[in-house]
């Protein structure tokens, strides 16, 4: 039979063995989709199958199978990656782009530990390697379990699957009896080019890159599949220890290797900072002939005692640096600019490109950052590209540096069309015709809409349903996006969730009516609404799509406040407090703070708010895992002058074991570390009745 047979022709046989062909290929694309986030049909062509399908059902509703697509909306959660909470965090890295950059990471670490210019600091250099980390634990010599990175706190089990891994023992010798190693897996070009190869052949998938190849392997449900899947891994760092591997991070990394782990054989010692340079240029210069992708090389301090002093900020760690290589730039036609109006109503410029290859991706997007990029200034005024503007029409240089998004870095003007006429930047909203202002100081021109702006309200509730916040199943960016648009069911505000099965009634005649979906379905979406009427403080936060307020500072703030009712007496109390409360937070700055601030002090957004909690559950965040502490939880101050470390190192010292470090002394303070030459704090301190302790007894303190 063909595919597109009209329906009204179709025999009754002819339509039982057409609903059974469209139900396992919808299934399969709502798995490609929802699952394995690589669509295999376009949305026009998925439509216009269930179209068909719901059409032949009409017709011959006997024949409407238990499995039908009518009755389903996306696909099962990605089932059963159990959690793993990593005992020590899996942090990322900062990154260089240049040799200042290096100078710099240098200076800071130098000035940090009080270390003079010349004082010998040798570094680690090792290629940065393409692919994912994962955390292995080995508990008396067995793997134990081993887990994706996660968020950094939570990661996902993929034990089953990285025993499949030949370069991962699944037994060790002689090792501490807690090792948790943590390194790369990644994808030789080889077996890459093998296994897309293998699947073009059978019609199977095929990846963009081996990175993409190697988490898609990782992370199968069926670790027979990922048995199949060439994967390697190299090892690089550890987290939890019964012992330590060593006293530095070259024999730590010696320590693994003998104990059968891969390490990277470009791994060196280097003594300056000439050594790490060259070193870097012979790693770019073999780049092409190591068989696998690297996207720069990383940089540790070598002494493990001055890594523990050094210690970490909120994700990254203070001892190590990811130098990158140069971006991949190509040379391509701008067809047109786009405006996208994001969730804090920011009017984005979007470059759409004559598709081109940029280092192995197909780029047919980029980011044009805002009207004084595409002027040719930059947001102080000064020329960019020597001043060249950016017209539609124009041949322009696409720059990719791996994750990064694609922007437009250049332009040549020897090409450009006699007709190319200036971009016109919009003064009003293109989404809701509000005015669009740019604040002084500010490169951004925003829609003042606010939430009456389809555009931003759409963007928020898709922020709010996504993976870090509510992340409610069965309702991503498509159904957000038909349900703002429903004028019998709406849902416009946060909240509005929370009572859509309540505004439906029983029957749930309008969700099934007007929007098609099936009882199953909307069961299944009210009960994944219910499961998120619990929900942790950091996610809530985070969900509120404040701007500055990233996930990172979402956590900072739920550890700090601890409870949605300390987090929102202090915003809506007096914004002075606030602002001090806040900006003490390591981590937070004041633009974050003041932002934090002006949501709260916001009417619509205040009743959204409240409207929004009225309806949940909010879980007080844990509390920090230092809270065992002597100064945990106490307010310290630092005067005088330290000999032993500098004021900078103590001050991060006192917050990792969870102290807050004030500025002078008052009634809250608990402790005054006072050290030589130490003036009117520490008589201050005496008369307040405020314990002090001089240089020693802090040290005694901290365990140093
Ligand atoms: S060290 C605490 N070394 O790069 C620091 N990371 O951009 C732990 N990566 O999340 C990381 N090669 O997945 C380190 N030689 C290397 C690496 C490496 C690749 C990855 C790692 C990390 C990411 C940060």
């Amino acid at each position: 039979m063909e595919a597109d047979r009209p329906v009204d022709k179709l025999t009754e046989a002819e339509a039982r063995a057409e609903l059974a062909r469209l139900a396992d290929l919808l299934d399969a694309a709502n798995r490609a989709y929802y699952q394995a986030d690589a669509p295999v049909m376009p949305d026009a062509e998925f439509d216009a199958l269930k179209r068909r399908n719901a059409a032949i059902e009409a017709r011959f509703p006997a024949l409407k199978r238990a499995d039908s697509p009518t009755e389903q909306v996306g696909a099962p959660p990605a089932e059963g990656f159990r959690k793993i909470r990593h005992a020590v965090r899996m942090l990322s890295l900062a990154n260089a782009f240049d040799e200042g950059d290096l100078r710099e990471f240098d200076a800071r670490i130098r000035r940090y530990l009080g270390l003079k210019d010349d004082a010998p600091l040798a570094y680690t250099a090792e290629p940065k390697i393409d692919g994912v980390s994962l955390s292995l634990r080995y508990e008396a010599g067995r793997l134990i379990h081993a887990a994706t990175r996660g968020d950094g706190e939570t990661g996902e089990d993929v034990t089953a699957n990285a025993a499949t891994i030949g370069e991962i023992p699944r037994r060790l010798t002689g090792a501490p009896d807690i090792l948790e190693v943590r390194g790369e897996v990644y994808m030789r070009h080889a077996d890459f080019q093998a296994l897309n190869a293998r699947a073009a052949e059978t019609g199977g998938r095929t990846f963009a890159n081996p990175r993409n190849a190697a988490a898609g392997s990782l992370r199968q449900l069926d670790p027979e599949i990922t048995r199949a899947r060439p994967l390697s891994f190299f090892a690089y760092s550890w987290g939890a220890l019964s012992e330590p591997l060593g006293a530095t991070q070259m024999a730590a990394l010696d320590r693994l290797r003998g104990l059968g782990f891969a390490v990277n054989p470009l791994t060196r010692i280097c003594a300056t900072l000439d050594e790490l340079i060259a070193h870097y240029r012979e790693i770019e210069t073999r780049r092409p002939d190591l068989g696998y992708d690297i996207d720069g090389v990383v940089y540790k301090v070598d002494d493990l005692a001055l890594q523990a002093r050094l210690g970490f900020r909120s994700t990254t760690p203070r001892w190590a640096i990811a130098h990158k290589f140069a971006a991949e730039t190509a040379w391509t036609v701008l067809e047109g600019i786009d405006i996208q109006v994001g969730r804090t109503g920011a009017l984005s410029p979007v470059a759409r490109l004559r598709p081109i290859n940029v280092g192995g991706v197909l780029v047919s997007n980029a980011t044009l950052h805002n009207e004084d990029y595409i002027e040719g200034r930059d947001s102080k005024g000064a020329p960019i590209r020597e001043g060249r503007d950016i017209r539609v029409g124009d041949r322009v240089k696409v720059y990719r540096a791996g994750d990064v998004i694609p922007k437009v870095a250049d332009v040549d003007l020897g090409a450009r069309p006699a007709d190319a006429q200036p971009f016109a930047f919009p003064e009003t909203c293109p989404e809701c015709g509000s005015p669009a202002v740019r604040e002084p100081g500010d490169s951004v021109r925003r829609c003042t809409g606010g939430l009456i702006c389809p555009a931003q309200a759409v963007e928020r509730l898709k922020h709010f349903v996504s993976r870090g916040a509510f992340d409610i199943e069965g309702l991503g960016a498509k159904q957000i996006e038909a349900f703002h648009n429903d004028d019998q069911l709406p849902v416009r505000t946060p909240a509005d969730i929370f009572t859509l099965e309540e505004r439906d009634g029983a029957n749930l005649t309008r969700l099934k009516n007007r929007m098609g979906w099936g009882e199953t379905s909307a069961r299944n979406l009210f009960r994944a609404i219910d499961e998120r009427r619990r929900i942790p403080l950091h996610r809530m936060i985070f969900a509120l799509g404040i701007r500055h307020v990233g996930e990172t500072a979402a956590q900072l703030l739920a550890r700090h406040f601890g409870s949605w009712r300390a987090f929102e007496t202090c915003l809506t109390g007096p914004a002075e407090e606030a602002m001090a409360e806040l900006t003490a937070i390591n981590g937070v700055g004041p633009v974050m703070a003041q932002s934090l601030i002006d949501a709260f002090a916001n009417e619509a957004e205040r009743r959204a708010i409240d409207e929004l909690a009225a309806h949940l559950e909010i879980e007080d965040a844990e509390a920090p895992r230092v809270a065992d502490s002597a100064i945990a939880g106490k307010t310290l101050v630092f005067t005088g002058t330290l000999t032993r470390m500098t004021r900078a190192e103590a001050k991060a010292r006192a917050e990792a074991l969870g102290a807050k470090v004030a500025g002078s002394v008052s009634a809250r303070t608990d402790l005054l570390v006072a050290g030589e030459g130490a003036g009117s704090k520490a008589g201050k301190a005496e008369a307040l009745g405020v314990t002090v302790i001089d240089e020693d007894a802090w040290l005694d303190l901290i365990g140093a």
